[in-house]
């Protein structure tokens, strides 16, 4: 009798996305951003890049998505690198909420007006009033760059996504007005929901996020252009906060039953960092890997519904928790 061949991580792959597919329909496109309601939310595709460069692709992968709250990790970086963290520690905190991603109730409750995290619209919003640069522009350059120096690619946002969000945006606003009113925010409230809102309209495949995934599973360093592209310690403080808080009041189960420090946005992306790990049994991606998920049918906590199913099924049998 022939030896049935073991299928390829590249097949495995293949198969997941066709099993976990069906599961988008347990999901919703966001629709209080009206241009993201109207994408096919049957979509579900991958990347997963490891450090050496070889790189795992099926379904939607090339699909252009809208980075969403993805950007807060990356603006949150930025500010880190350019004013130190002990700065942007006095404008945000480190906690995680328990609370939705757009939720304004501990904003009175905590230290008067100080967001919880970077990770929550308010926290992000702060992190975005204090981007680097003198006008909305330059501000949201110096998140375009550091993105472009990630992934090695140029990077623009969508325009019809921001204006859709722009015109709808009325809670950001609240929160923008509340933060103004207690001294979180340095600028103008418009001027800071314009710079938060374009970085969420910044356009990406799967490949992209997984790229800058991988960069922080390695700490800031770029393995296949072998260039340290940003601070360990500012990498790690990332991927602490995708951990704790990079899905709102899911954090917690997605940590237990995934580990791996993960930010989702609710157009449907996911970014995961997965670090190396020593096992002493041979399993996949043992060096570590980025991995990037898009799939626009969303839960109750903004993330994908079938890339967090898929993304669970690939943690699992591979036995990538950093736990
Ligand atoms: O500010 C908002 O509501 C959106 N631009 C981003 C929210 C988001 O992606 C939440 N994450 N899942």
């Amino acid at each position: 009798m022939k030896a049935v061949k073991p299928r390829s991580n590249q097949q495995l792959i293949d198969d997941w996305i066709q099993q976990y597919r069906p599961f988008t329909i347990q999901g919703k496109n966001a629709s209080y951003i009206p241009a993201l309601e109207k994408v096919n939310s049957s979509h579900l595709g991958i990347s997963i890049i490891e450090p050496d460069g070889s790189i795992i692709k099926s379904g939607d992968w090339k699909v252009v998505f809208t980075l969403q709250s993805i950007s807060k990790v990356i603006s949150f970086i930025v500010a880190c690198m350019h004013h130190g963290i002990p700065y942007v520690l006095e404008r945000v905190d480190l906690e995680p909420t328990g609370d939705p991603f757009d939720s304004i109730i501990r904003l009175e409750m905590h230290k008067l007006g100080k967001p919880l995290n970077p990770m929550i619209n308010a926290g992000a919003i702060t992190v975005s009033s204090i981007l680097p640069g003198a006008d909305s522009k330059a501000k949201l350059d110096s998140v375009l760059l550091l993105m472009e120096k990630m992934v090695g690619k140029s990077f623009t946002y969508n325009e019809e996504v921001f204006l859709s969000e722009w015109k709808t945006a009325n809670r950001n606003r609240a929160l923008a007005y509340y933060l103004k009113e207690t001294g979180y925010l340095e600028i103008e409230v418009e001027e800071a929901l314009e710079v938060y809102l374009k970085q969420c309209s910044i356009e990406v495949t799967t490949e992209d996020i997984a790229l800058m995934g991988l960069v922080l599973a390695q700490d800031g360093y770029h393995p296949i252009r072998k260039e340290q592209i940003l601070p360990k310690e500012v990498a790690r403080l990332a991927k602490s906060l995708m951990l704790t808080c990079g899905v709102y009041n899911n954090s917690g189960r997605f940590a237990a039953f995934i580990g791996i420090p993960s930010k989702t946005g609710v157009s449907g992306g996911v970014m995961a960092a997965v670090p190396p790990r020593v096992r002493q049994e041979a399993s996949p991606l043992l060096d570590g890997c980025g991995i990037g998920i898009y799939g626009p049918a969303i839960d109750e906590y903004g993330s994908s519904v079938a890339g967090v199913f898929l993304l669970e099924k690939i943690a699992k049998t591979w036995d990538l928790s950093i736990f």
